[in-house]
């Protein structure tokens, strides 16, 4: 039976759900990346950088934006040792000015993907997947099959999720 791995990167405090700003103690990504785990099994890693990015939203957005300007890549906390175990890999984070997070590059960056399944998503206010998941597959460099990617509002509910997940096909 496949082995699954949901990896993701989510940031708490000020954020858009649900058409305006709150302040949320648990990020959009990891909701639904809970989602994800409760319909296909397997297990959570959270990407978390060295610095932590502000839990305002403003000064947040300005971080990121420093971020994608200078193709940065931020540190992070803790490196997957044991991607070999597995072999579908969903890779999710939020959109950033359009973008997945300098973070999620360091992440592909760092481990080797190679005869994988990726199934990138992002939740997002409003913006679509766009470049984000073709910009980050670029980036990974290996030779893993990405599937197509997939955004899903913050405020999503689990059965969105789930039919997702039972089209995939994995
Ligand atoms: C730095 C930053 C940039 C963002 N850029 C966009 C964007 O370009 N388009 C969009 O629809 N939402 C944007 N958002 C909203 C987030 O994508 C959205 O709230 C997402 O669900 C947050 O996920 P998280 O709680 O897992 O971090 C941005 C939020 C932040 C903090």
């Amino acid at each position: 039976m496949a082995k699954n791995l949901i990896i993701y990167y989510s940031r708490k405090g000020e954020n858009y759900w649900n058409g305006s700003i709150k302040n949320i103690a648990k990020g959009n990504t990891e909701i639904v990346a809970e989602f994800i785990q409760k319909a296909v099994g397997g297990d959570l890693f959270e990407v978390d950088t060295v610095k932590p990015y502000s839990t305002d939203y403003t000064t947040c957005t300005q971080e990121a934006q420093r971020e994608l300007r200078a193709g940065a890549r931020p540190e992070l906390k803790k490196y997957l040792d044991n991607i070999e175990d597995y072999d579908n890999i969903f890779v999710c984070g939020p959109c950033w000015w359009g973008q997945a997070p300098k973070i999620m590059y360091t992440f592909v960056e760092s481990c080797n993907l190679s005869g994988k399944t990726v199934i990138p998503f992002c939740t997002s206010g409003s913006s679509s997947i766009g470049t984000s998941a073709k910009n980050l597959q670029a980036a990974a460099a290996s030779q893993a099959t990405w599937l197509d990617g997939r955004r899903f509002a913050g405020s999503s509910p689990r059965s969105d999720v789930e039919n997702w997940i039972s089209g995939l096909g994995i």
